[in-house]
């Protein structure tokens, strides 16, 4: 018999039970339904509706409980429908008719909502935690690469010269928004919705502020109808996933297109790399391209949970369950992806010499030619022009236009004289407008970072 099956003169069908059931998959609530449930009894004893002492021997019932799941002692039973009514069900069978008083000014739908509203905010914080272990490494990275340069491209095409650490930190940047993200979606969510019952809030005298302190809520929420129905918790750390994800991708895009023997900008290290079952030669970028694999499914959730929310009516409707395997998905795969994007970066090998040599393609410092005769007085389009002779003399030389010499510059225009320096070296140096790519730049936003992650360790 169901714990709610008092007007129900049949069981129910075998298939009903397979379809209705989110116990396979809400299991992992468990700590939290328990810890919910716990707080909901210790507050109904101090308001006089429990005794202390029932509340104590259900606390002790649901410890218990705790233990069995842990020990895997648990047994799982599909008719149960869910964590809730599984736990209810043993703390019965435990502690017999006083685990019967449990459910006493509260309903599944607020029980549900209290419970993965807890399990998605403690994850918010695990994100915030692992987002700025990959913000260190970039920094890290960064420090030792203000002065390594590589083609900075638009289009994919060589534009102008950079440093590899300015690279770095336009990912620091991105995802220390992420990291934002994650905890401005903890803060607006810490609420509490335990004790808004089934819709419209209970009869009972209980003190949802009470429940509120013991579970580490900032306030109640303020709407019994809306927190029963509302998912906004779920679907924000979805987002939040989501666009961590696509950052994520776009740096993996990047390792893999770096590593080509094209490029050779780094080299994988073996740990984080995998082999060929038929080519023996190949070593292949399978973390960054399975982090941008698992992008797509980021954004299904996303996609799958707005759908499901979209048009229902107030307040709780079982479309509901099914937010929690997007979100159990989501979450799994975005915080297994980050921890292993910062172990690939951080045990890469970069490969200076490549970048530099790359660098010498593609004529980087046009733009300061350009740039030159501008200072000099030329109008802008002219001073386009010549630059534009000056790089078909480097094609037709074969050189790189850094490598023409300054009698052959001068040659080209009078107005060039001894102080151009069309290295790139200079080049990079000279870009020193804010946040920029000029050393001096760069330790600059290195500092930055590192004020952020000291801040928010502390
Ligand atoms: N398993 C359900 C869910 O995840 C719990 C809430 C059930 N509430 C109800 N009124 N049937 O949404």
């Amino acid at each position: 018999m169901k714990l709610w099956g008092g007007r129900f003169s049949k069981a129910t069908a075998k298939i009903l039970d397979e379809f209705n059931a989110s116990i396979p998959f809400d299991k992992e609530l468990y700590i939290e339904d328990i810890e919910g449930s716990i707080a909901h009894s210790q507050m109904l004893a101090k308001q006089g509706i429990l005794t202390q002492k029932e509340a104590d021997k259900i606390k002790e019932g649901l410890l218990k409980i705790k233990d069995e799941i842990e020990k895997g002692e648990f047994v799982w039973d599909l008719s149960d429908e869910d964590i809730h009514m599984a736990i209810e069900k043993r703390l019965i069978e435990l502690i017999g008719d006083i685990g019967k008083k449990l459910h006493t000014a509260r309903s599944r739908n607020d029980q549900v909502a209290v419970d993965f509203r807890r399990w998605v905010l403690k994850r918010n914080k695990e994100f915030m935690a692992k987002i700025k272990e990959l913000i260190e490494v970039f920094v890290d990275i960064a420090k030792e690469h203000t002065d390594t340069i590589l083609p900075g491209m638009t289009h994919l095409q060589h534009a102008q010269p950079i440093s590899f650490g300015y690279h770095m930190l336009a990912y620091a940047s991105m995802f220390k928004r992420d990291y934002e993200r994650f905890k401005e979606s903890y803060k607006r969510n810490n609420k509490n919705p335990l004790g808004c019952a089934a819709l419209a809030g209970t009869p009972h005298n209980i003190d949802r502020f009470e429940t509120t302190k013991a579970l580490g809520f900032d306030e109640p929420t303020i709407n019994c109808l809306d927190s029963v129905s509302d998912r906004d918790f779920a679907l924000e750390i979805l987002f939040n996933i989501s666009m961590l994800m696509m950052h994520a991708s776009r740096i993996s895009e990047e390792l893999i297109i770096w590593s080509t023997s094209e490029f050779s900008f780094i080299t994988l290290s073996d740990e984080y790399s995998t082999g060929s079952s038929i080519m023996p030669q190949k070593k292949n970028p399978d973390v960054p391209e399975l982090i941008r694999g698992k992008t797509g499914r980021a954004y299904g959730n996303l996609i799958a949970l707005l759908t499901v929310m979209k048009g229902l009516p107030l307040a709780y409707n079982k479309d509901t369950q099914e937010d929690k395997e997007p979100v159990f998905d989501s979450v799994k795969n975005a915080l297994i992806s980050i921890e292993i994007l910062k172990e690939t970066l951080k045990t890469m090998k970069i490969n200076k010499e490549k970048m530099y040599e790359a660098s010498k393609k593609g004529h980087l410092t046009a733009t300061d030619l350009a740039d030159y005769l501008v200072k000099k007085g030329v109008p802008f389009r002219e001073a386009h022009h010549i630059t534009g002779r000056a790089v078909a003399l480097a094609e037709k030389k074969g050189v790189d236009l850094s490598d023409l010499s300054l009698d052959e510059l001068k040659n080209i225009d009078k107005r060039i004289s001894d102080d151009l320096d069309l290295s790139l070296e200079n080049s990079m140096k000279s870009r020193k407008s804010y946040g920029a790519t000029a050393p001096e730049r760069v330790k600059e936003q290195i500092k930055y970072f590192e004020k952020f992650l000291k801040e928010e360790n502390d």
